[in-house]
């Protein structure tokens, strides 16, 4: 067997010298300490531990040692490599642990400093409501109508079968805006010739809406309505009211009924039902009362003592508004003929139905404007 051939080995890398691996490990720890943030670590890593580093340089020579010499230059290289990792995971440990220091106290948010955001505002309940009720209609087609608040007496009173000599139509529950001689052609007269009212309710609008589309007419009719009450716990001088008006061919009470009920279980849930009283409208005929099931004990307070309920007086049904079949003389006045078409209208007070549905015990807090009031029912849309 031959001996090495001495020849082929290199001579003794300077690179790879015992003080220079220490050099360059002391370098890299030198590094890492001077680092002061993660940046600078990261810099760092890659100029001590990467590719190009000096040790990775270094490691490279292993290769063409003498083999005797391998192993010892291995050695040494692997412990400064495992060194330098060591101090570059202590440091980034470290300056870790000081950004997250940082960060804590820097991103701390103080709730109990004061603020100056304007506070969010909330739309009226009442208008939220309202249109709640516009859009159950609006899904079954009908269409929303609006009119105006001063309004001839002719469309107030007259064309809905109020003639001159109803109660309603006395001072006790009418504004006045005009009378018939010095409003002629007042501002909402309509060319009428007749006076002036705030409207008492918003029938007007379904006589003009009658008045100005083609047949058949769906209409569903929100609006301010005026009348001389005071304003008490469960009255107020200026109230909403949503008034409803259906004429075509073929119409009848069922269908009102359905359409009633179809209104408060949209509102109040699936189990609500109404029921109607025979009553007296001038505009209706026949006319009737329109009750809901009591929405606080849904009629279980009927004849059991053990379960009595305050808000319907243990009679299980919660009066709401008025309806009826649209008197013939109503459709003659609006030029339909009541031979061949028929219609159901009815009414309420959108304020009555807040109380109802969200425990509002006094009116006077839907008109006083106390965000306070309004705030809590935000802004559904
Ligand atoms: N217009 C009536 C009112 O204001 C309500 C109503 C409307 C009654 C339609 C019957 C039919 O009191």
């Amino acid at each position: 067997m031959s001996a090495p051939n001495k020849s082929y080995d290199p001579v003794e890398v300077e690179a790879l010298k015992p003080e220079q691996i220490e050099r360059m490990r002391d370098e890299a720890l030198a590094a890492f300490a001077a680092a002061d943030s993660l940046d600078a670590l990261q810099e760092a890593k890659v100029a001590h531990t990467g590719g190009t580093s000096p040790l990775a340089l270094a490691n490279r020579e292993i290769g063409a040692l003498p083999p005797h010499a391998k192993a010892d230059a291995g050695k040494r290289v692997g412990q400064a490599r495992g060194a330098v990792n060591k101090g570059l995971a202590a440091r980034q440990t470290e300056l870790e642990a000081e950004r997250d220091a940082r960060v804590l106290v820097e991103e701390a948010v103080d709730v109990t400093l004061p603020h100056d955001r304007v506070p969010a505002g909330a739309r009226h309940p009442l208008t939220t409501l309202s249109e709640r009720i516009e859009d159950i209609f609006v899904a079954m087609g009908y269409e929303v109508a609006e009119g105006p608040e001063a309004e001839a007496e002719w469309f107030n009173f007259d064309a809905l079968n109020i003639g001159p000599d109803h109660p309603a139509r006395g001072e006790a529950d009418t504004f006045f805006v005009a009378t018939a001689s010095d409003s002629g052609s007042a501002a909402g007269s309509g060319g009428t010739g007749s006076g002036v009212v705030l409207r008492t309710h918003t029938s007007p609008v379904q006589i003009r809406s009658a008045l100005d589309r083609e047949l058949p007419v769906y209409v569903i009719c929100p609006g301010r309505v005026y009348r001389t009450d005071e304003l008490d716990a469960t009255h107020t001088p200026v109230f909403h009211q949503v008034e409803l008006l259906a004429i075509d061919e073929g119409l009848t009470m069922a269908d009102l009924k359905g359409t009633l009920d179809h209104m408060v279980q949209s509102l109040f849930g699936a189990e609500m039902k109404t029921r109607l009283r025979p009553n007296f409208f001038p505009f209706t005929e026949p006319s009737a009362e329109m009750d809901m099931l009591c929405y606080v004990c849904r009629g279980a307070s009927v004849g059991n003592p053990d379960r009595p309920c305050r808000t319907c007086s243990s009679e299980g049904w919660i009066e709401l508004g008025g309806c009826g079949m649209v008197n013939p003389r109503v459709l003659t006045a609006c030029g339909v003929d009541p031979e061949k078409y028929s219609g159901f209208a009815f009414g309420f007070g959108i304020e009555r139905m807040l109380m109802f549905r969200h425990n509002v015990e006094d009116m006077r807090d839907m008109v006083e404007g106390d965000v306070r009031f309004t705030r809590p029912f935000g802004m559904e849309i």
